[in-house]
């Protein structure tokens, strides 16, 4: 009997010590740097990366700062682009100006937009002239016309560019309308052609209305570079189509006669030049004092930029950087597709905003295909619970272990059983709390073309 007894709680020790002896062999190889996920006890540790590796190697990088674990932290200058995100002051720009440096460093031509036009000591402008003494800058520069340089977007321009230039100022309820429109203006491309008149701002916003058109048309016809039939199709599109162009026109117009028109002239640079050339080129919206017109040239912007990327795809250029900070002040579809298309040309853009929201206020599928064409984010702190949570949740989870330990009460005390149940849990690999919290300076970078995160201090070049 004392025998049995013996030999039982000799197997039952033995069983118990295996029994926790493989719980704890599988939290170690499952999870190794955090076991158990304890909020209290493995926050800290859980937010942080000790395996980050430094990656720069022998590819052109962009340094981004040090990471927890004192690692030097590079970007890939070939990123499949950048998605730089965090609240007013956070240190958005300054993780931008590393970029401005690289691009710099490695003789990049660079497309810079500053979609909020800042003019204080830490604007993208004067830390651009600080970091790009070696390059051509072009500024055009909302804040200041009279002394911007000049932007004519339509140069190295052809139809199809200039309809969706012209396309891209309204908003299309009606496709039909959308359809008749652009028939309109490509026609007035052609005649504007076969007169030997430049295609710019001024020619467009004037011969966009329909008497001009017509008076054009009319006059083609008698120096017969036009049939008579030819010029009474063109009477009768622009009595179908004309008055919605002149939409178009009449937007143009008011820039040109505001303080603004100085900006453009057919002397002007377009973004393709520039960049052909070697230089860099930074537009300074000005939505404050211009709510309405600046997101309208931010959005010739984009397509100027657009076409620059499809002249670049048949050029087959070295690496080029497009930085974008507050797109919100000018986000819309067009932007989408200038970041869809520009990776085959291999141009790199770098997109900076505030908080998902301002991407959500042109759509929220507009929203998922940034992060869908981002596959690198610098997050940097966020105060909003909506918008810290849609952060996490876009850097995603790890999955690790949890143990279950069944208690039992004896004399009104909590004893454990010592069985319990193991079963797999995703944890936050950045928990919102950590987003929300972040200091100045301070950002989560995930790479997904590099398969590494880390927390990062990010670096001040200037
Ligand atoms: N990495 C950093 N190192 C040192 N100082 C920093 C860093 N990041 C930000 N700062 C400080 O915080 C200020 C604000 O940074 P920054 O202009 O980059 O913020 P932002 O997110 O672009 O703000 P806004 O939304 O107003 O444009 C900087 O002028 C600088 O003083
Ligand atoms: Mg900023």
């Amino acid at each position: 009997m004392w025998r049995i007894d013996t030999i039982s709680i000799f197997v039952i020790v033995v069983v118990t010590i295996l029994f926790i002896g493989l719980v704890k062999l599988i939290q170690k190889v499952r999870s190794p740097n955090h076991g158990i996920f304890d909020f209290k006890r493995d926050y800290d540790s859980a937010s942080d990366n000790p395996e980050f590796e430094e990656m720069a190697g022998e590819d052109e990088s962009t340094y981004l700062g040090k990471s927890n674990n004192n690692k030097n932290v590079w970007v890939k200058n070939n990123a499949r682009h950048v998605f730089i995100c965090g609240t007013t002051g956070s240190g958005k720009t300054i993780a931008l100006s590393n970029f401005i440096k690289s691009g710099s460093t490695y003789g990049y031509p660079m497309l810079l937009v500053d979609g909020k036009g800042d003019t204080d000591s830490g604007s993208v402008l004067e830390i651009t002239k600080k970091l790009c003494k070696n390059k051509k800058l072009y500024v055009i520069n909302l804040n200041d016309p009279e002394n911007s340089d000049k932007y004519n977007p339509f140069q190295n321009t052809n139809v199809d560019i200039i309809k969706d230039m012209l396309i891209n100022m309204t908003n299309w309820s009606e496709e039909h309308y959308k359809y008749n429109t652009e028939r309109y203006i490509a026609r007035l491309c052609h005649l504007l052609e076969l007169k030997k008149i430049d295609i710019a701002f001024d020619s467009l916003t004037e011969y966009l209305w329909t008497d001009a058109f017509v008076k054009l048309s009319l006059s083609l016809e008698k120096e017969k570079l036009i049939t008579k039939a030819e010029h009474l199709e063109n009477v009768e599109l622009s009595k179908t189509s004309g008055k919605i162009a002149e939409s178009a026109s009449a937007r143009f117009a008011t820039i040109r006669d505001s303080a603004l028109g100085q900006i453009f002239d057919a002397s002007g640079i377009d973004i393709y030049s520039a960049l052909k050339e070697n230089a860099v080129i930074l537009f300074v919206l000005n939505p404050l004092v211009y709510p309405e017109m600046s997101p309208l040239i931010g959005n010739l912007v984009v397509i100027d930029s657009k076409k620059a990327v499809s002249n670049f795809f048949s050029d087959k250029k070295s690496r080029i950087f497009y930085l974008l900070d507050e797109i919100s002040s000018y986000a819309n579809v067009s932007l989408l597709d200038l970041v869809n298309k520009s990776r085959s040309a291999n141009v790199t853009c770098v997109l900076a905003t505030q908080s998902i929201s301002d991407l959500d206020k042109v759509s929220s599928e507009f929203k998922e295909q940034i992060i869908e064409n981002c596959n690198n984010y610098i997050f940097l702190r966020q105060n909003s619970p909506v918008n810290a949570n849609y952060l996490a949740d876009v850097l995603g989870t790890r999955e690790t272990m949890q143990a279950t330990y069944q208690i039992r009460e004896e004399a009104g005390e909590a004893k454990s059983t010592e069985l319990g149940s193991l079963r797999k849990v995703h944890e936050y690999l950045y928990h919102p709390n950590e987003i929300k919290t972040l200091k100045i300076g301070n950002a989560i970078y995930l790479s997904r073309d590099e398969m590494v995160h880390t927390k990062v201090k990010i670096f001040k070049s200037f």
